[in-house]
């Protein structure tokens, strides 16, 4: 999902865990979130005020009673002007401060003034976590609407084993998106995604396969998830982690992955990324082929796959309400791209140039261009994961 547009106002707070901010950070800007942050007396000893602001690329706030910082933005403007606040790593103190509505530095301050939702992530040692005072002040903070990711359990960096570590960042992030999350524009759809190449045997041993990574499927599937599809990933054999929530059908040849498509549906979105093999063996044999001593080379008869894109895309009552294919191409790119959207039926056309200069194909990179009735949209060169939020996005645009 992404965060484009909106603001979290990230308060560090004391706790070895601080460092794990700096990648909370990272990971709220790679989403398009803007950060500022609030830097604690306590977490400015395990953090620097530097290091939040160049990841950030925002003013770190430290002090109550700064007259640059006042002058800037007063700290009940700073507390409002966020939509989110998270504290994060959140100490027993801060937690304890927030529960007895103290305002003695900038921190417990803004929290004391602040208007929006706030996200604790608690990190501390496993006896201050498991102490009564703590355990009243999260009932008190919970009964008020208080967020709470974590703490894990694990490890500690005191030698002890317990509750209390800070959550990792990424599942930090996904609270974040959670308490941010407008209504999804693709809730209640379907969508069927292909990726990744297929493998069409020769013999048990040997197959005809290409060098399609998966990448850019398996990030569309994710990101049309993300936008609250229900999705079906019927996926070539890739070296990728199931994206999560996703159901992924995992087939081997052409006519696999065309059987898989049509048990799928309906569906009101496909998008065919796949990198289906246009030909398979006319007569694949289960038997190993050997070499004859001196013998010639076999020739190996082809004979077409289906085209699952065009089988799908066909007028009838079962056809998605859009259906996306792609094109790979090396050369004359606009145009063997229009005439594949109008012999395959496809609404859109991703065009991508595969020129093996390009370090498209099996890269993190793509740059493509959007062809439909209306004409060729040029996208700039973007990572595959942004390629796929902007797709989907563009997805839910057209089904409004
Ligand atoms: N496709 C498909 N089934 C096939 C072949 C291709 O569903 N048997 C889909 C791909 O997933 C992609 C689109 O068709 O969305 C274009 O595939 P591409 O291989 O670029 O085009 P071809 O039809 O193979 O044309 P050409 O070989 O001329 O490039």
């Amino acid at each position: 999902m992404t965060l484009a547009g909106k603001r979290v106002l990230l308060i560090v707070t004391g706790g070895i865990a601080a460092f794990k901010a700096l990648e909370l950070i990272r990971l709220l800007r790679k989403s398009g979130c803007a950060v500022t942050c609030v830097l604690t007396k306590g977490g400015a000893q395990f953090v620097t005020p530097l290091s939040l602001q160049a990841l950030s690329e925002h003013h770190v706030y430290t002090d109550l009673f700064s007259l640059t910082d006042e002058s800037e933005m007063g700290h009940i403007q700073l507390s409002r002007s966020a939509d989110l606040v998270v504290v994060a790593p959140a100490s027993a103190d801060i937690l304890a401060k927030m529960a007895a509505g103290l305002a003695d530095d900038l921190a417990s301050t803004l929290l004391l003034a602040t208007d929006k939702r706030v996200l604790v992530a608690p990190a501390m040692n496993v006896r201050m976590w498991s102490h009564p005072a703590t355990t009243a002040n999260m009932a008190t903070l919970a009964a008020r609407g208080v967020a709470v990711i974590g703490p894990d359990e694990g490890a500690m960096a005191c030698n002890e084993f317990g509750a209390g570590r800070l959550s990792e960042p990424p599942a930090i992030l996904a609270a974040i998106e959670a308490l941010l999350a407008g209504p999804k524009p693709l809730a209640g759809r379907h969508a069927l995604v292909t990726s990744g190449p297929t493998h069409e045997p020769i013999d048990p041993v040997r197959y005809i396969a290409n060098r399609s990574s998966g990448k850019q499927g398996h990030a569309i599937a994710a990101a049309l998830a993300g936008l609250g599809a229900r999705v079906t990933l019927v996926s070539g054999p890739v070296a990728l982690p199931d994206p999560a929530g996703v159901t992924v059908v995992r087939i081997e040849t052409a006519a696999q992955m065309l059987a898989a498509c049509q048990a799928a549906l309906p569906a009101d979105i496909a998008v065919f990324a796949a990198a289906v093999a246009d030909w398979r063996m006319a007569h694949a044999t289960d038997r190993k082929m050997k070499k004859t001593p001196g013998g010639a080379p076999p020739a190996l008869e082809l004979t077409p796959n289906p085209d699952i894109l065009a089988t799908i895309a066909a007028p009838g009552p079962g056809r998605p309400g859009l259906v996306v294919g792609f094109a790979a191409e090396t050369h004359d790119l606009r145009h063997h791209a229009e005439d594949k959207r109008r012999r395959k039926g496809a609404d859109w056309i991703i065009a991508n140039d595969v020129n093996p200069a390009t370090g498209i194909m099996g890269g993190t990179e793509n740059q493509i261009h959007l062809v439909s009735a209306a004409g060729i949209e040029d996208w700039p060169r973007l990572a595959k994961d942004d390629v796929a939020a902007r797709l989907a996005i563009r997805i839910a645009d057209a089904l409004q």
